[in-house]
């Protein structure tokens, strides 16, 4: 369930080298131990409405209360798609007739588009009441009235012909060479992880755009389901979700049942005739397929609707043109919901969580080690796992267990989904911080190293235990499902992927090693640290010329670094800048 790719970075002489020993030293001190490393965490405010930072004391949002808020948010919000020439001013005034509006923005996606919030939900339906049905030509408009609109202007000739003077946000991550040039900027590794998350990470415009995308499907999904929910879950809202990544949604039955209250006066009590069918799966998929007929035939601006529904997952796949969202929307998948809080929680704990997160991801696109389309190549979710579990394993741990966050637990956490137990705590004020203070420029080479040498062959990664296991079966990569656990998500993985992701890991830890012994030190201007990391390896190039992988560690090594020689600024066959990085999925 990813999206589009970009390519590779160059290993293109773009970074004018600003790091001298003296200032590298200095600013290792500072991303190390400490309340520096601990302002630098600070500063990020989570997309999804909650802080970040082990040393935070200001009180973390749940999971619960943050969807609560941006759904309530949303359901006030109209998506309005604008002419290219208006007055700003003008067009706010005549909106806030119909009410107050708190907030609004514009962004650009095959056309220019507003984002506009009421303060009050009344306000939408007012608006709508007001709003025409196009009476097309030739053509035939299905009417139906959604909260995506359009701007006409009633004299187009009379507008003012001076360019619009609306800002339109940023939807899309920033362009490989700026990506390149941030990183090379940086101060230390460190300071590269966090540039990278910063650079990265969906803003809170593109936040809001997600949320609101759910809930105007949930108004064409309730054409059949009056009071459903439509909910945002994996990385458009664990907190992990890069600019440009796909969105996961669920259709959510469950909420319509709990809304009435039954009355039983006397011997009495009326039930819904419904219509049985033999499974719970042949449900979804009955379910699935009319709300994909419906997406199909009256959702505004959904395209390339595809109706998967033989998958262990059954989902119905689109495009939401006007958003530019990828969307994948499933039914029945509340543990994946579940999984998404867990990894909140976890993001939310310690601000290295998801620097380290975004730069694994990185690193493993960049290295096409992860990819948009299904086959047997790791997944986001896998990645994220194996950092939590690294996390786990540190001394002292960076992140608890599973296990610890269940006895954490109060009545009111308990849950159970389809006979699995996945109960946590879920008020993150609970956990207490971790006292580790490693900077994050060891921990990224410490990953790579730890996993380097991981016993994969015979060793399970578990969240839940917090410690290797036996693997149960003989799978490459075996990674506990943390709620399903006799599951392994990364079944898909085959050995010939497990072996490339060694082998880069491998790489990835030595070229850091070196960068910390202060030797041999990157041609001048040359990409280093994290940017280095993220350029094509010795490995990508042999496989892209199809030879194999049998040579020793040290003859790569030693490939790596004439082919960094042969890429240097002073070499005739140095790269025009062509290969650019992947910079999401
Ligand atoms: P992106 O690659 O950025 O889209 O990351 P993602 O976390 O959104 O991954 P994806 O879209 O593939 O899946 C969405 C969510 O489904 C994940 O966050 C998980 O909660 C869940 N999920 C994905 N793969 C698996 C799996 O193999 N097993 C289980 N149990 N859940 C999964
Ligand atoms: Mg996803």
């Amino acid at each position: 369930m990813a999206a589009r790719s970009v390519g590779l970075l160059a290993r293109s002489p773009l970074c004018a080298q600003s790091r001298t020993p003296v200032r590298l030293a200095a600013v290792r001190l500072l991303s190390g131990a400490g309340p520096v490393a601990a302002d630098i965490g600070r500063e990020e405010q989570l997309p999804g409405g909650g802080e970040t930072g082990s040393e935070d004391k200001t009180p973390k949002k749940r999971f619960s209360e943050v969807q609560e808020e941006r759904r309530e948010q949303a359901q006030r919000t109209v998506l309005i798609h604008c002419p290219h020439k208006f007055s700003e001013k003008k067009f706010l005034k005549y909106l806030s007739q119909h009410g107050p509006i708190n907030n609004h923005f514009f962004y650009e996606s095959l056309g220019l588009y507003a984002v506009v919030e009421f303060a009050q939900k009344e306000s939408v339906g007012s608006l709508q009441s007001g709003t025409l049905t196009p009476r097309l030509g030739a053509e035939a408009a299905i009417p139906f009235r959604s909260r995506f609109l359009s701007l006409k202007l009633k004299n187009a000739g009379g507008q003012p012909s001076e360019p619009p003077s609306v800002r339109a946000s940023q939807q899309l991550p920033p362009s490989s060479q700026r990506l390149l040039e941030r990183l090379c900027r940086a101060e230390s590794v460190g300071d590269q992880l966090d540039t990278l998350l910063k650079e990265l990470q969906l803003t809170e415009e593109n936040v809001r755009l997600r949320y609101l995308t759910c809930s105007l499907i949930e108004d064409v999904a309730a054409a059949y389901f009056p009071d459903c929910t439509v909910r945002p879950f994996g990385s458009s809202v664990n907190t992990f979700g890069k600019l440009g990544c796909d969105l996961d949604m669920f259709l959510d039955l469950d909420e319509i049942g709990k809304r009435s209250t039954p009355k039983t006066v006397g011997n009495f009590l009326l039930e819904f005739q419904v219509k049985n069918v033999p499974s719970e799966r042949i449900a979804t998929q009955k379910i699935l397929s009319v709300i994909g007929e419906c997406l199909d035939h009256f959702g505004p601006g959904c395209v390339g609707v595809q109706k998967i529904l033989n998958a262990r997952c059954p989902l119905v796949r689109f495009s939401h043109q006007a958003s530019g969202f990828q969307c994948d929307l499933t039914t029945n998948n509340r543990i994946a919901l579940k999984s998404s809080e867990l990894l909140y929680l976890y993001g939310a704990l310690d601000s290295r969580v998801r620097a380290l997160v975004f730069s694994v991801r990185c690193w493993a696109r960049a290295h096409s080690l992860t990819s948009s389309i299904p086959g047997a190549w790791i997944t986001n979710f896998s990645l994220t796992m194996m950092v939590i579990f690294f996390l786990q394993r540190r001394s002292p741990p960076i992140l608890p267990t599973l296990e610890s966050l269940k006895a954490l637990a109060s009545a009111e956490d308990k849950c159970v989904i389809e006979g699995n137990n996945c109960t946590f705590v879920r008020d993150l004020n609970k956990i207490q911080p971790s006292r580790n203070t490693e900077p994050l420029e060891l921990l990224l080479k410490e990953f790579f190293e730890y996993f380097g040498n991981f016993a994969f062959n015979k060793n399970s990664i578990n969240i839940r235990q917090g410690r290797e296991q036996n693997k149960p079966d003989s799978s490459p990569l075996h990674i506990q499902n943390p709620f399903e656990t006799s599951l392994n998500i990364s079944r898909n993985v085959s050995q010939s992927q497990l072996q490339k992701f060694v082998d880069l890991a491998r790489e990835s830890a030595w070229l850091l090693q070196q960068d910390g012994e202060g030797g041999p030190a990157p041609a001048p201007r040359q990409p280093w640290g994290l940017a280095a990391l993220l350029l094509p390896s010795v490995r990508d190039s042999r496989s892209l010329s199809k030879k194999q992988n049998r040579r020793p560690a040290s003859e790569r090594i030693k490939s790596l670094l004439e082919s960094i020689k042969e890429h240097s600024p002073d070499s005739p066959t140095a790269t025009d800048g062509k290969r650019t990085m992947s910079t999401h999925t």
